[in-house]
């Protein structure tokens, strides 16, 4: 018989989000009449802003006409969608990203699972507890699951890890941050990036949740920090900004001078070994879904993407106020779409149940995102503004 990656067995069996729907579900069908209000997987539900619609129907219609069909695109993105990204996500924020360093591909989930692949088996990574649970299963699947050096996000500590107090290679950070909500200051990611440049360290900077940050002060990318070009890999999604999650669009920045060591120690840079992965293993997001992307540059695309986010954030503010209410401490909802709430001495999974059982509501236990999250829950702003409003009214008669 053929023999299997033992890294696998390592694992928790199940996906976080998988083993939830999991429960969901069998809840459902024990309980047919339950009506059910999902805040749990951060999934949009509001449908396609209408300018990514429109452009999107006119990427099919090309593809009828053989002057305009295109069959294989480029691994790393069509030109004209990565040209918008690098002048609107970046140059115009002042960070220097050139449109050849950006990698347009099929979500962020992917690419902040795959990225790791590029490092040695011996490489030890960094990795904040709790966290998007993707970041730690995918080095475990790799044989990394000793190497780990857990950065602990608490109350305390506001959420923000502080520095590892050993040498670390590989540094992985979200803000905000899911599932905390926590956002970081210019200076708190100054001293991420100061430290990986003293270390020759990397930081893979999972920012798919950018969109939400409304606090002018705040860095929308690790790229606007002096010296991240050296020492950062960005990962962006169209998912929770403009609706793509089921659609699939994201990109990762590896900027040139990203480098890193081969075994003779001689200096690599990252870029080209990102492309030769991605063109061996990738190819590439369909030309539809790109036009699609591409409108979200477009004025009418901007305006539509905003009011979304701002719905989003309203929802937000709507868990935060009746979790004022109730007395329970939280983190996020601000500049972030999730709320990290504390239990008051319930365990995750216990209030988890409470929640769905009492409520009908789906919340995401924290301690699927690590020890730390254990005693939290967190609550997606990813709905409606009607069912959020009936969420909260039954969370705050079980709960009161
Ligand atoms: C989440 O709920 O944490 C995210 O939706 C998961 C994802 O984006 O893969």
């Amino acid at each position: 018989m053929i023999r299997i990656n033992d890294n696998f067995k390592a694992l928790k069996p199940a996906y976080l989000f998988a083993d939830i729907a999991r429960r969901v579900n069998r809840f459902q069908k024990e309980n047919p009449e339950a009506d059910i209000i999902r805040l749990g997987i951060g999934d949009v539900t509001r449908s396609l802003p209408g300018a990514c619609i429109k452009a999107f129907h006119r990427g099919v219609d090309d593809l009828g006409e053989e002057a305009l069909f295109r069959g294989y695109g480029p691994e790393n993105g069509y030109e004209f969608l990565r040209e918008k990204i690098a002048l609107n996500d970046f140059r115009n924020r002042g960070a220097d990203i050139a449109a050849d360093e950006i990698f347009v591909s099929d979500g962020s989930k992917c690419d902040t699972g795959n990225f790791q692949e590029l490092f040695a088996g011996d490489t030890v990574v960094a990795i904040p507890d709790p966290v998007y649970p993707v970041y730690l299963d995918t080095n475990i699947m790799a044989g990394r699951g000793e190497n780990i050096v857990f950065l602990e996000a608490r109350a305390d500590n506001g959420f923000i890890p502080s520095l590892p107090d050993r040498k670390v290679d590989l540094i992985y950070l979200c803000f905000p941050n899911n599932p905390t909500g926590a956002t970081a200051t210019f200076d708190q990611l100054k001293t991420w990036v100061d430290f990986a440049a003293a270390q020759k360290a990397l930081i893979l900077f999972d920012a798919a949740y950018e969109a939400f940050i409304r606090d002018p002060e705040l860095p929308r990318s690790i790229y606007e920090i002096p010296g991240a070009r050296q020492v950062a890999v960005e990962f962006r999604s169209f998912s929770k900004t403009a609706g793509f999650t089921g659609t699939r669009c994201a990109y990762t920045v590896v900027p040139k001078d990203c480098m890193a060591r081969d075994g003779n120690g001689e200096a690599v840079s990252l870029h080209p070994l990102w492309i030769r992965r991605q063109s061996t293993k990738f190819n590439g997001v369909s030309y539809p879904v790109q036009r699609a992307a591409e409108a979200v540059y477009t004025d009418e695309g901007r305006t539509q993407v905003n009011e979304r986010i701002d719905r989003y954030l309203s929802n937000a503010r709507m868990v935060c106020n009746a979790m004022d209410e109730l007395g329970l401490p939280y983190a996020g909802g601000n500049n972030s779409p999730y709320i990290w709430i504390n239990g008051n001495g319930r365990d995750s999974w216990g209030f988890f149940d409470l929640l769905l059982r009492q409520a009908g509501i789906v919340c995401t236990p924290g301690v699927g995102f690590g020890p730390c999250g254990e005693g939290y829950i967190r609550i997606s702003a990813f709905n409606s503004p009607e069912n959020v409003e009936t969420a909260m009214a039954r969370i705050r008669q079980v709960l009161r």
